[in-house]
């Protein structure tokens, strides 16, 4: 098992290319699943939750093809329906196949995806729409078993909460539905528009994606579509806060400003000075770092993706900054960690009171999860001396070569083998 090994202090300096977003990668390939004609989606970052997908498309008997980041799905002899534990166990948006096969092939079997580390993330609302559509849901040995022999049909659905997942997994059904779909109180994040764009280029009939209400007209069948992946706004999120903790001066490429807005505000707060330029928007990291306080919420409130890093930022100033996550309530793990590199922090509720220091000193720290992994790398750019962070393979899942990224900056980063006690 790799850890990576950051001796801390170094400046960021330089330019580098935010990869294409991980998670609207993952309910496009799915959504590729909706036609038997091959679809290109193009510039798909190397990563596990891609590779993951790979698989599970495999089982399915689709075929997954990949050129420098232009990856082929061909579902022409889409053969299996179940999405298997071992791999959903893996990769939670395994269940995104959910939508798209029932709406394909009439039935699904998906692995219920069980406890994360950030959250309970029940799938109910995924399968409240999809019964609202028709389908007939049975939960058995662990597995929903969907089932719709005589095909969708168009209905109102009205979500509790608004889930990023549950509106792509609703969407996709919906294209192949007969009739007319609304999803109301739907999710609004970049990655559902961008899934909707894929979507209508397929030749599905959607109206509203962005906004919370999205009504769709089902059509008879799909085709293949070649599009371009939005970029990843929660790599665009981390890699600021990366030049901004290090006193730094990076200009970053391939970033939608208008898709990092909340997050922007609250790093301009912070001191962070954030303008865009010809060729990328530039961020010079302040000789202090002011104290902000920052609340998740549904886009386009500040996300919950971008809650650890921005706390490993409001670490290292002299005010106090109150960090609320309001979408999952297990998403502090990194706390503990934080303060084992000289971070005060205090939990009470759903908020962490962040009491900055002048710095952070370097140490050997555990990743959990995705965010909190990079929470600590950022962390470790800034701290005194070297921090390991183990089971870096955390990172792997969602962040395209972070590291090297780092090191093209000027950071002094290196992989090493964990040892094992
Ligand atoms: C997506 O997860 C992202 N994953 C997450 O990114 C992200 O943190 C999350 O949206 C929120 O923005 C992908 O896109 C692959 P939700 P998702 O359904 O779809 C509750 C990362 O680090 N809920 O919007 O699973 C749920 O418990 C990851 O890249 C229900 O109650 O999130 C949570 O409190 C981690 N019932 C809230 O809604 C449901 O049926 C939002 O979850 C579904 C969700």
């Amino acid at each position: 098992m790799d850890k990576m090994v950051i001796r801390g202090g170094e400046r960021l300096l330089g330019q580098t290319r935010v990869s294409g977003s991980k998670n609207a990668a993952l309910p496009i390939l799915c959504a590729a699943i909706l036609t038997p004609e091959p679809c290109t989606l193009r510039g798909v970052p190397a990563l596990r939750d891609i590779r993951t997908t790979r698989l599970l498309l495999d089982r399915l008997g689709v075929k997954m093809s990949a050129d420098a980041g232009d990856v082929v799905i061909d579902a022409k002899n889409l053969s299996g329906h179940e999405a298997p534990y071992e791999i959903v166990k893996t990769m939670r948006a395994g269940v995104l196949v959910l939508g798209p096969l029932v709406a394909r092939l009439g039935r699904a079997r998906v692995s219920l995806p069980g406890g994360c580390a950030i959250g309970a993330r029940p799938i109910d609302q995924h399968l409240k729409g999809l019964e609202k559509l028709g389908a007939h849901i049975r939960l058995e040995h662990g597995y929903v078993e969907a089932e719709a022999p005589q095909g969708l049909k168009g209905a109102v659905i009205n979500f509790d909460v608004p889930t990023v997942g549950g509106t792509e997994n609703l969407l996709m059904a919906a294209t192949l539905a007969q009739g007319k779909t609304v999803i109301a109180n739907a999710a609004r994040e970049p990655e559902i528009e961008a899934l909707a764009e894929w979507l209508r280029a397929m030749g599905a009939k959607i109206d509203g994606d962005g906004t919370d209400e999205i009504t769709i007209r089902g059509v008879t069948e799909l085709h293949g579509a070649d599009l371009p992946l939005i970029p990843d706004r929660i790599e665009t999120g981390t890699l600021m806060v990366a030049a901004g903790i290090t006193q730094g001066n990076v200009l970053l490429q391939n970033v939608r400003l208008d898709q990092v807005e909340a997050v922007v505000d609250k790093l301009r707060q912070a001191g962070l000075v954030i303008e865009p330029e010809n060729d990328g928007v530039r961020v010079v990291g302040p000789h202090k770092v002011r104290a902000v306080d920052v609340r998740t919420h549904p886009y386009p409130g500040f996300p919950t993706d971008m809650q650890a890093q921005f706390m490993a930022l409001m670490c290292i100033n002299d005010g106090l900054s109150v960090v609320t996550e309001t979408i999952f309530e297990n998403r502090f793990m990194h706390v503990l960690e934080l303060q084992r590199m000289g971070a005060s922090i205090h939990i009470e509720g759903r908020s962490a009171m962040v009491r900055g220091t002048p710095f952070l000193s370097g140490a050997p720290v555990m990743a959990t999860d995705l965010r909190a992994s990079a929470s600590l790398v950022l962390a470790g750019l800034t701290a005194e001396g070297v921090t390991e962070v183990q089971r870096i393979y955390h990172l792997d899942r969602g962040y395209e070569r972070l590291d090297d990224k780092l090191i093209a900056l000027g950071a002094k980063i290196s992989r090493a083998t964990q040892d094992t006690v």
